[in-house]
């Protein structure tokens, strides 16, 4: 089965970071990178219906702020039964602690975090597990 993977940074350094290892991999010629902002690729995305319903898995770990707008966007792109991995949403275990007992340069993001974690699991498009794993992943799949 041909398995194909769409990766969105709008930073290619990122990219570049990992490229040897992939190279090594010999996977090169599954990824088609796109140097963009990711909101703007995932409304490209669904532009284009054939896409609707389509994809398998997606792995996000860009700016927190914007991962409810992500949610909708993918929900619609991805398969019923397929995944959506958010990465660091224990945000350094500050989503556990008072307000006050957070650094002041953690505080946006927690609060982004909370807000985010609370709409998750009132969402009933899909089953989700909570990993406290490093700084945390929420598995969520598409009912
Ligand atoms: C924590 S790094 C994660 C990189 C990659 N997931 C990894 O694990 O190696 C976050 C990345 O998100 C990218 N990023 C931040 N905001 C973005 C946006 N709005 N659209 C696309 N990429 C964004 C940054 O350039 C950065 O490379």
């Amino acid at each position: 089965m041909w398995m194909q993977i769409t990766a969105i940074d709008m930073n290619k350094d990122t990219y570049e970071m990992g490229l040897p290892v992939i190279k090594k991999a010999g996977v090169e010629h599954k990824i088609n990178f796109i140097q963009s902002l990711a909101l703007t690729v995932l409304d490209e995305l669904l532009e284009n219906h054939e896409n609707r319903g389509s994809f398998d898995f997606a792995f996000v770990d860009a700016d927190k702020v914007n991962y409810q707008k992500y949610h909708e966007r993918l929900w619609q792109l991805l398969k019923v039964g397929g995944i959506i991995v958010y990465d660091n949403t224990l945000w350094f275990g500050t989503v556990a602690m008072p307000e006050e007992s957070t650094k002041e340069e953690l505080k946006p993001g927690r609060l982004h975090t909370i807000e985010f974690n609370r709409f998750l699991a009132a969402d009933n498009r899909f089953q989700i597990s909570q990993v406290p794993l490093g700084d945390g992943i929420t598995i969520c799949r598409r009912l």
